[in-house]
């Protein structure tokens, strides 16, 4: 599989060149960045022993033409742009990049009528299957066990929660039948009276360099489940969107996420 790294020189994109490159069948065929970043010369493959050079390229319609698929972790405004690049180019896509806002992720939508795109905000395949057993647990145990979800970060992040805590209320709420928007408790502070039954607590806790850790707890009479992920490092994200570009490479033209990529739909 040739891939195609928008973004190559940022946290991510180093990462994924850096496994692809350790990767038997995975060749990066194609890198670009920042026109600025054009020409820059990146050793990929150290952990294997042998190490290689990528030259970061000039022109991003010349590098997705090198590749059987594009990978892109960017930013918003970029990953459209580069996705209609590989769709006028037939190259499967695969979008790990946050923040898209709802008309961006209709244009990705209308894009995918050409062909096959990957977008998930997370990529890890450990967190996907936690978004399954969430909905799993909540639909097994219903309104009896409280449900409450706590996530740690680094004290650098800025958001919060995490868009990974949210999406882990979502999957509670849906399998739970609430409303999202009117379940969830952002922490507790002060005369706040009973828990509701129905109520979906949300924590952030924040220090040091913690990647990402994620808890969900279903509370119940005498006993509780808990779930937890925790990421070590960001190779988690980067091997998730290798699988991506595995499955986006046969996958006839549409719009797929983690689910379709892991088979848990
Ligand atoms: N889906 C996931 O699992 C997952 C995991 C981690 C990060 N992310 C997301 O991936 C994105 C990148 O994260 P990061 O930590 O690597 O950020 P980063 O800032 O380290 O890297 C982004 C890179 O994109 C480059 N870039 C910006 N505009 C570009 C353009 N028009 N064309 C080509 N390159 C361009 C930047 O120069 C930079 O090198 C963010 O949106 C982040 O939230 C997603």
């Amino acid at each position: 599989m040739k891939i195609c790294m928008a973004g190559a020189c940022g946290r991510m994109g180093r990462r994924i060149l850096d496994i692809a490159a350790a990767t038997d069948d995975v060749v990066p065929a194609g890198v670009f960045d920042l026109p600025q970043w054009a020409g820059t010369e990146l050793t990929v493959g150290a952990e294997t022993g042998q190490p290689r050079k990528l030259v970061v390229g000039v022109d991003r319609d010349a590098e997705v033409a090198k590749a059987d698929v594009l990978i892109d972790f960017t930013h918003a405004d970029a990953a459209l742009q580069n996705a209609r690049a590989a769709a006028a180019l037939a190259k499967p896509a695969v979008v790990g990049t946050t923040g898209l806002n709802n008309e961006q992720v209709a244009e990705l939508r209308a894009l995918a009528k050409k062909i096959a795109i990957v977008y998930a905000p997370n990529m890890s395949v450990g967190v996907n299957l936690l978004f399954k057993l969430t909905g799993e647990v909540a639909r097994v145990l219903g309104l009896d066990y409280n449900v409450e979800i706590v996530e740690i970060h680094h004290n650098q992040k800025k958001d919060s929660p995490s868009g990974t805590a949210k999406r882990l209320a979502e999957c509670a709420a849906e399998a739970l039948g609430l409303d999202y928007d009117k379940e969830t408790r952002h922490g507790r502070i002060g005369d706040v009276g009973k828990r509701p039954r129905s109520e979906i607590g949300l924590h952030a806790v924040r220090g040091g360099d913690v990647v990402g850790e994620h808890t969900v707890s279903f509370i119940g009479q005498g006993e509780r489940i808990e779930l937890t992920h925790k990421a070590h490092s960001r190779d988690n994200f980067a091997r998730g969107a290798l699988l991506a570009a595995r499955f986006a490479l046969t996958a006839a033209p549409g719009l797929y996420d983690m689910q379709d990529v892991l088979g848990l739909r």
